[in-house]
C-alpha cells in the first residue's frame, strides 16, 4: 500500500505533483484560459459582496491559509484575517453576514476548527470549506467549499494536503479576482498558465531528494533549526519549521527573515543551521542582505534558490536549485525540499516518521 516507498510520508511527498493535476482538473480549461470553482460561481453574489474573508484553521491547514490571506489580498483587494481556530472560538470574535469565514482542514474533523465554524455560522456568516476528507464534518457543516482531491493522506505529517490547500486558495483567489475584476487579463493569464506548469516543476523539485537526503546526515547533530522567509516564503518557513519538530524533535522556529534582528539573531552562532527559502522573487536583495547578517554571525545557512542563482549560492554553506516559477505560487515548489529535509533528518534519526510520537492524524478533541 506504501507503493514501494519505505513510508506514506515520502510517498505522499512524492505524489504531490499527480495530486496537483488532479486538484487542478475540471477547474483549469486545457487552453489555460480560465479557472472556475464551481463554490464561487454558485456564491457568486455572497462572495463578491463580501466585506472580509477570515481563514480559521490549525497547524499545517493554518499556515496554508496564511498563504491564501496573501493572494486573495493580492489579487482580490479583499481584506483577509488569518486565526487558529482554537483562539477565534473562544474570543468572542466580531463578526457578522459581511463575513465570509474560510474553514481550511484536512480531515474536516478537527474540533477547534469545527467549532469556530458553528460560531461563525451562529453569527451570521457565510462558511466555504477547503477540505479533502470527503464527506467529513467540516464539510457538512459548511455553506459550500471545493474539495483539494489529493486523496487520502496517511502519513501523519501533512504534506501533499498543504500544496493541495493553496492550489486551491490559488484558484479561489484568481476566480474572484477575475469575477470581482481587481485583476488585469494579463496578470490573470500568467498565473494560470503558471499554475499549470506547477506539476512538472514540483516533479524537478522532487529531484532535489538525493541531494538532501546526503545533506540530512550532516544535521542530525542539530538541536535547534531556524528557518526563513519573506513575503510568500514566511508561511513556508512556518511549514518547514513544524515538519522538522513534528517528525525529527528537533526544535526549529520558522521566522520572517526581517524579524531577525529584533532579537532572535542573538541565538546564531557556527552551530546553528538556517534554512532560508531565497527563491528568485521581488523579495531577492532582501532575503540576500538577510542572509549577509547570519553569515556574518557565522551561521550554516541553507538556502533553497532559483536554478541559475550565482549570488547566493556564494554565500550560503549549502544551496540547493529550485525551478522558478512566478511569486505567488512559489510555495507549491519551496515546500517539497523541506518536506524531503524533515524526513531525511528524521530517518537518519531513526524516527517513525509516519507515526510521530504524541500526535494523531485528526484532532477531534480540543
Ligand atoms: C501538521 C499537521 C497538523 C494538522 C492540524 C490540522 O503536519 O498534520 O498540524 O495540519 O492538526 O488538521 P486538519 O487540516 O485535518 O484540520
Amino acid at each position: 500500500e506504501k507503493g514501494g516507498y519505505p513510508h506514506f510520508m515520502l510517498k505522499e511527498i512524492f505524489e504531490q505533483p499527480n495530486c496537483i493535476r488532479d486538484c487542478m482538473r475540471g477547474r483549469i480549461n486545457v487552453e489555460g484560459t480560465n479557472v472556475v470553482l464551481s463554490a464561487i460561481i454558485d456564491h457568486k453574489e455572497k462572495l463578491l459582496k463580501a466585506k472580509r474573508f477570515i481563514i480559521v484553521a490549525c497547524g499545517t491547514s493554518w499556515h496554508a491559509g496564511l498563504i491564501g490571506k496573501h493572494l486573495i489580498e493580492s489579487y482580490c483587494r479583499i481584506p483577509v484575517e488569518v486565526e487558529y481556530a482554537s483562539e477565534f472560538r473562544y474570543r468572542d470574535p466580531v463578526i457578522d453576514e459581511n463575513d465570509v469565514v474560510i474553514a481550511i482542514s484536512q480531515s474536516g474533523e478537527t474540533a477547534d476548527t469545527l467549532a469556530a465554524i458553528d460560531l461563525a455560522r451562529r453569527c451570521g456568516a457565510f462558511i466555504y470549506g477547503i477540505c479533502n476528507s470527503v464527506g467529513s464534518s467540516i464539510p457538512r457543516s459548511t455553506h459550500t467549499g471545493s474539495y483539494i482531491h489529493v486523496g487520502p493522506e496517511i502519513g501523519v505529517a501533512s504534506t501533499k494536503a498543504f500544496t493541495g490547500q493553496v492550489t486551491v486558495l490559488a484558484m479561489l483567489a484568481l476566480t474572484l479576482a477575475k469575477n470581482k475584476q481587481t485583476i488585469s487579463n494579463n496578470e490573470f493569464l500568467k498565473i494560470v498558465g503558471e499554475l499549470m506548469s506547477i506539476p512538472d516543476k514540483m516533479e524537478k523539485a522532487i529531484q532535489t531528494n538525493n541531494q538532501i537526503a546526503s545533506i540530512a546526515k550532516v544535521f542530525t547533530y542539530a538541536h535547534n533549526f531556524i528557518y526563513l522567509g519573506r513575503g510568500y516564503s514566511y508561511p513556508v518557513a512556518l511549514e518547514g519549521a513544524l515538519k522538522l519538530k513534528e517528525i525529527s524533535y528537533i526544535h526549529a522556529e520558522g521566522y520572517p527573515a526581517a524579524e531577525m534582528k529584533h532579537g532572535p539573531i542573538a541565538l546564531i552562532d557556527e552551530e546553528m543551521p538556517v534554512v532560508v527559502i531565497a527563491t528568485h522573487n521581488g523579495m531577492y536583495d532582501k532575503i540576500l542582505s538577510n542572509i549577509q547578517e547570519i553569515k556574518a554571525r557565522k551561521g550554516r545557512v541553507i538556502a533553497f534558490v532559483s536554478e541559475g542563482d550565482e549570488v547566493i549560492s556564494k554565500l550560503a554553506d549549502i544551496c540547493i536549485e529550485l525551478p522558478q516559477t512566478t511569486e505567488c505560487l512559489d510555495p507549491l515548489i519551496t515546500t517539497i525540499p523541506l518536506q524531503l529535509l524533515a524526513y531525511h533528518i528524521a530517518v537518519c534519526k531513526g524516527k517513525d516518521v509516519d507515526q510521530p510520537r504524541n500526535l494523531a492524524k485528526s484532532v477531534t478533541v480540543e
